[in-house]
């Protein structure tokens, strides 16, 4: 079971990273591959990164590497 503390959504508008992956895929496979532009899709099909944007950087990294799910970052200050 996964741990309670993973980061695997955008819980300002309820989308799992994981369900944006198939939107990835769909882009890719039309030739878009640019990470700018695949987040500006991802930003206008899910509205991700519109409210607090705290999941940009992970939306970043599953552009990059498919993954789905992220130990919290940390911001300093622990
Ligand atoms: S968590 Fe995605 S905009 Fe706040």
């Amino acid at each position: 079971m996964m741990p309670a503390n993973r980061v695997d959504r955008c819980v300002c508008h309820f989308v799992m990273f994981k369900d944006m992956l198939p939107l990835i895929d769909r882009l890719r496979q039309s030739g878009v591959d640019d990470e700018h532009t695949i987040l500006d899709h991802l930003r206008t099909k899910t509205k991700c990164t519109t409210g607090c944007a705290l999941c940009e950087p992970y939306i970043r990294q599953m552009i990059r590497t498919g993954q789905t799910q992220f130990v919290p970052l940390s911001f300093g200050h622990e």
